[in-house]
C-alpha cells in the first residue's frame, strides 16, 4: 500500500502563526510530506500566502494603515482586502503577534519566498483562493500561478512534488491546459458535497482534477465514497484535522481521528494543523 501523506495546514498553524515562513519551518521539523500555501494576490500582482482575502484576522493591518478599510457589504464590518495593498505595503504588517508575541517579526511570505525557504524539503501544495475576486479585478490568478512555475523551476510533471489545489473549477481547467501533468486537487465544501460526490459529479471533476479535497464530514462513515473515488482515477485528502477545536468524542485524539480516515476510510492524505500527530502506520 502506497504511504500515507501528511500535509500541514497552512504549515504547523496548530503550534505558530499560520502561512509564516516559521509556521512552514516548523512543519518540515515535524515531518511534513508537503507544505501547503493559500494563495492571494496583491495589488501590484504578486502572489503572497494568505488565508483570508483580507489581513485583519492575521496582521496588524487596522493599526498600521487605519484609514484603507472597506465595508464588506455581505457583513457590514470593515475589512482590509489584500488586493487593495501593494506588496511593500503588506511587508510592513506583522503578521505572527495575532498568535503569540514570539512570531512578532513574521511577515506574509510571498509565494516566491516561500518556495525559496522550503527548497525541496518539502513538496507544495498550493490553493488558488477566491479567483473570481481577482478575476473582477481583471487579474487572472491562474496565469499568475502558471507563470511562476516555469519562472521559479517549479515541477509541473506527474511526480507529485507539486499540487495545485482549489475550490474553484476554474482555475483547476486552466492549468488542466497549460500544464496538463501537474496535479489538481478539487477542493469540496460540505455543502457541495451532494452535487460532486456521485459517481456522475466524481467523472466530471475527473476531467479537470487529479484528486479531492473533501470537507472530511463527506466522508465519514462512507468508504464507498473514497472507493469510488479511487475507481474514477481520484486521490482523496479530506481537510481539516485540528486539535485546534474540540477532537470528536468518538476517536479522543487527533492522531485517532486522522487514523480512522487513512486507514479505515483508506483516504491517501489529509490536511492537518497537527503535523507531529499524523500517525504513520495503521497501529
Ligand atoms: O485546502 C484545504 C483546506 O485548507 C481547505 O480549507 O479554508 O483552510 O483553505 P481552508
Ligand atoms: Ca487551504
Amino acid at each position: 500500500q502506497p504511504a500515507k501523506i501528511a500535509v500541514p495546514h497552512r504549515g504547523a498553524s496548530g503550534y505558530a502563526a499560520e502561512h509564516t515562513l516559521a509556521s512552514y519551518r516548523l512543519a518540515i521539523e515535524q515531518g511534513a510530506d508537503y507544505v501547503e500555501q493559500d494563495l492571494a494576490v496583491t495589488k501590484d500582482g504578486v502572489l503572497i500566502c494568505l488565508h483570508d482575502e483580507s489581513l485583519e484576522r492575521t496582521t496588524n493591518v487596522e493599526e498600521v494603515f487605519p484609514d484603507r478599510a472597506v465595508v464588506d457589504p455581505a457583513t457590514g464590518q470593515k475589512q482590509w482586502l489584500a488586493a487593495d495593498f501593494t506588496v511593500a505595503e503588506i511587508k510592513r504588517l506583522d503578521a505572527g503577534s495575532w498568535f503569540d508575541p514570539r512570531f512578532a517579526e513574521e511577515r506574509v511570505p510571498t509565494w516566491d519566498e516561500a518556495v525559496a525557504a522550503l527548497g525541496t524539503s518539502a513538496r507544495l501544495n498550493p490553493e488558488l483562493k477566491t479567483p473570481d475576486l481577482y478575476r473582477s479585478r481583471g487579474i487572472d490568478q491562474a496565469a499568475l500561478f502558471i507563470e511562476s512555475v516555469e519562472r521559479l523551476g517549479l515541477p509541473a510533471r506527474g511526480d507529485s512534488a507539486l499540487i495545485v489545489q482549489s475550490f474553484d473549477d476554474r482555475p483547476l481547467r486552466e492549468i488542466a491546459n497549460s500544464l496538463p501533468r501537474m496535479p489538481r486537487t478539487f477542493l469540496i465544501e460540505a455543502r457541495d458535497g451532494p452535487r460532486w460526490l456521485t459517481e456522475e459529479g466524481l467523472r466530471e471533476i475527473a476531467l479537470f482534477a487529479t484528486g479531492i479535497g473533501p470537507a472530511k464530514r463527506l466522508l465519514d462513515g462512507r468508504p464507498e465514497v473514497v472507493r469510488l473515488a479511487h475507481a474514477t482515477g481520484l486521490t482523496v485528502t479530506p481537510y481539516t484535522f485540528t486539535s485546534r477545536s474540540p477532537v470528536d468524542a468518538r476517536f479522543g485524539s487527533v492522531t485517532n481521528e486522522m487514523r480512522y480516515f487513512l486507514f479505515d476510510l483508506d483516504v491517501d492524505a489529509v490536511f492537518t494543523d497537527n503535523p507531529d500527530q499524523f500517525p504513520r502506520a495503521s497501529q
